[in-house]
């Protein structure tokens, strides 16, 4: 079984898919770490975000196992993603990888953006997770108020609108639900209540 979970940035997709994955049995894959890592080297490297060539490049040597968790979080490694990630030659350097993860071992959770739409069209259960904007950023916000880093609440709402701005505005494969995901909006639930919604989902749709 294939699950297949996107949505804006901050929108607690990430955690959703962690617990799914380990509710279900399988393996998860958070593809924004792909692009984050893309982001990382090319920075690393002092290369140029814009440099779409260099970025291609480094993307297709990229391997599942060279992803550095600890190296990749954080808003500027994002906004660094979120660069790369709109360049074509980025996004089919990754498709494959990503396609043999999904299917290596009989399923998986993968999430990202564009995971329902162009890497695994045929999942099982597609779920796009929503919240408003600014529940997104009050979230982020709290989150790294916890970590000591206490940015203005503005500053973090503005950095979600552009970063929503590029993943959906960019021509190759946008920011957006696939027509047959089911919408989750956690504007109004906590974690366990969108978890157990998202269950429901699954369950619903893997075995209709
Ligand atoms: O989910 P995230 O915040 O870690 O993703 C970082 C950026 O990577 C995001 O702004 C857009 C890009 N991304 C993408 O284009 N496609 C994906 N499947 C996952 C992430």
């Amino acid at each position: 079984m294939i699950i297949a979970i996107d949505g804006p940035a901050a929108s607690g997709k990430g955690t959703l898919a962690k617990r799914l994955a380990d509710h279900f049995g399988l393996p998860h894959l958070d593809t924004g770490l792909l692009y984050r890592a893309v982001g990382r080297r090319m920075l690393d490297e002092g290369l140029r975000l814009e440099d779409s060539e260099a970025a291609a490049a480094i993307a297709e040597e990229l391997e599942v196992v060279d992803l550095d968790e600890t190296r990749l979080r954080g808003g500027e490694m994002g906004e660094a993603a979120s660069v790369v990630a709109a360049y074509p030659k980025v996004r089919k350097a990754l498709l494959d990888l990503q396609r043999r993860f999904a299917h290596q071992r009989g399923g998986a959770v993968l999430d990202g953006r564009d995971i329902g739409t162009v890497i695994a069209p045929g999942a099982e259960a597609k779920i796009f997770v929503t919240a408003t904007p600014e529940t997104r950023a009050r979230r982020r916000h709290e989150e790294l108020r916890r970590r000591g880093a206490d940015l203005p609440f503005e500053d973090v709402l503005a950095d979600i609108r552009r970063r929503d701005a590029r993943d959906a505005g960019r021509a190759d494969a946008p920011l957006k639900p696939a027509p047959d995901a089911q919408v989750l909006d956690t504007t109004a639930l906590d974690i366990e209540a969108a978890f157990q919604a998202a269950v429901v989902i699954v369950q619903r749709r893997a075995a209709p």
